[in-house]
């Protein structure tokens, strides 16, 4: 139960009053045919943003963030945290938020929230490090396939955790965790946070085998050092984790977020214009630049920033989403649409998820020529002229894939449930028009 002398504003009062008008919307509409021009500056990475505002559970001290993304994954979070007893305050004006977990006060993230949203499990490795219980429901999110947590489960068993599964959701207890040699049998992203923050107040090492080794897992491990954790191999496969008793509050910002500069990378070469992105990470951004250069599109790199340019015309080219540094599966429905304009037979191999090509149909009805040959494996023929059409958003990104497409359709098109868009794409709408796209609110 959270304490009600300590207990914050909520979500309502503090958040949604300064939300822009349209964030009720559920539509957004296109006309085609303008190629994106002019410079953009990228904000912070949503999928660093929820395991860094978690990692505050952590610590007793305030902990600030800067450049947070205004999403609506991110409201999911404070209101979290606030459940555990954490006091909040969100100042979207500012992209900062504060978070003080003085004590953790409850000890069960509500259903309603976690069915939202797969990140939201991440608080169980920093509430079970802390206060050493845990009752979390099975956690929801996007629909790209099985989403399991067992590497999380195994992992806290291994430290010591009771964990009870029961119908839907997990019961967890430790007097203290103890510091394990864990094996990931999967690279999890949001496991390898999880168990990562775990470790840092674990009793003794732990080694962690098989991690994954996104951007914004380096990122989660920069901010625990900051803390006061003794980490090592964050990043790569063999990570090293030696507990210590308390860690120390936080004053940090957010990576880049690789994921919208992709997709606006993506969207300059498709609209056939040039579009200089501010604030990149150039490492991070290495999967996509790689692909785009071999289908033809010419990209300038610095160390925090990229200029992208369609090239004279568009190759045929392999996708094989990957565990990072492979390509991002969070990026190969935007890719869809280049391969849609390339000339030849093109290929996308799904190898992350094993269900997250549905968005097909919905370029089917744009006028796209793709062959869905199995639930991971999907061929474009190309060039294709794509034609304005009402289609739906399924997740965050199959949503910015049909954006993409739209604005590349002659005549307007209509993207409807938006509001998965809006989980993962801070004001996404006035960034297009910024660059010369036709696009609004419906
Ligand atoms: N998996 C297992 N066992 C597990 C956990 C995962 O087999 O215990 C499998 C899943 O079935 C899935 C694959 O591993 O097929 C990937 O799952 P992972 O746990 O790595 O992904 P995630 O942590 O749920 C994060 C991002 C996703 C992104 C993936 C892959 C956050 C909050 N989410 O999800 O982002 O697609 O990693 O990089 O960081 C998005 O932003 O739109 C999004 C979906």
């Amino acid at each position: 139960m959270v304490n009600p002398a300590v207990s914050p504003p909520t979500l309502h009062d503090s958040v949604l009053s300064t939300l822009p008008a349209h964030s009720a919307d559920s539509t957004i509409v296109t006309t085609g045919g303008t190629p994106l021009r002019g410079n953009l500056r990228i904000g912070g990475a949503k999928n660093a943003a929820l395991p860094m505002m978690a990692a505050a559970l952590l610590t007793d001290e305030p902990c600030v963030l800067e450049n947070v993304p205004i999403l609506e994954d991110i409201f999911v979070m404070v209101e979290l945290l606030r459940s555990f007893g954490a006091e909040v305050e969100f100042q979207p004006e500012r992209h900062r938020v504060r978070i003080h977990a003085r004590e953790i006060t409850g000890r069960e993230a509500p259903a309603e929230l976690v069915e939202r949203m797969r990140a939201s499990f991440l608080v169980s490795g920093p509430v079970l490090a802390r206060r050493g219980e845990l009752v979390a429901s099975a956690p929801g999110g996007c629909k790209l396939g099985s989403r399991p947590v067992d590497v999380d489960v195994r992992g806290f068993r291994r430290m010591g955790a009771k964990v009870f599964v029961g119908d839907g959701y997990y019961e967890m207890r430790t007097p203290r965790l103890e510091g394990a040699d864990i094996y990931m049998d999967y690279p999890s992203h949001t496991g390898t946070e999880n168990l990562l923050m775990a470790a840092t107040l674990a009793r003794g090492t732990t080694t962690i085998v098989n991690a994954a080794s996104e951007p914004e897992i380096f990122a989660l491990g920069n901010l625990l050092t900051e803390m006061g954790a003794r980490v090592s191999g964050v990043g790569t496969p063999h990570i090293k984790v030696q507990g210590v008793e308390r860690l120390r509050g936080f004053h940090s910002s957010i990576l880049p977020d690789r994921l919208e500069a992709g997709t606006f990378a993506i969207g300059a070469v498709v609209t056939g214009g040039e579009v200089v992105l501010e604030r990149v990470n150039e490492r991070d951004m290495l999967p996509l630049t790689y692909k785009l250069r071999e289908a033809g599109a010419e990209v300038w790199t610095s160390e925090s920033s990229m200029m992208v340019r369609a090239g004279k015309y568009l190759e045929p080219v392999e996708i094989q989403a990957l565990p990072f540094p492979g390509f991002p599966t969070d990026l190969q429905a935007a890719f869809a649409v280049l391969l849609t304009q390339a000339d030849g037979q093109s290929r996308i191999f799904e190898r992350v998820f094993n269900d997250r090509l549905r968005y097909a149909e919905q370029l089917r009805k744009l006028g796209a020529d793709v062959h869905v040959v199995s639930n991971q494996e999907a061929r474009f023929n190309g060039p294709t002229r794509l034609r304005g059409a009402d289609v739906h958003a399924l997740d965050i990104r199959s949503g910015a894939c049909l954006i993409l497409a739209g604005l590349i359709a002659e005549g307007e098109t209509r993207v409807h449930d938006i509001q998965h868009v809006r989980r993962g794409y801070e004001g996404i709408v006035e960034k297009f028009s910024a660059l010369g796209a036709t696009i609004k609110y419906a």
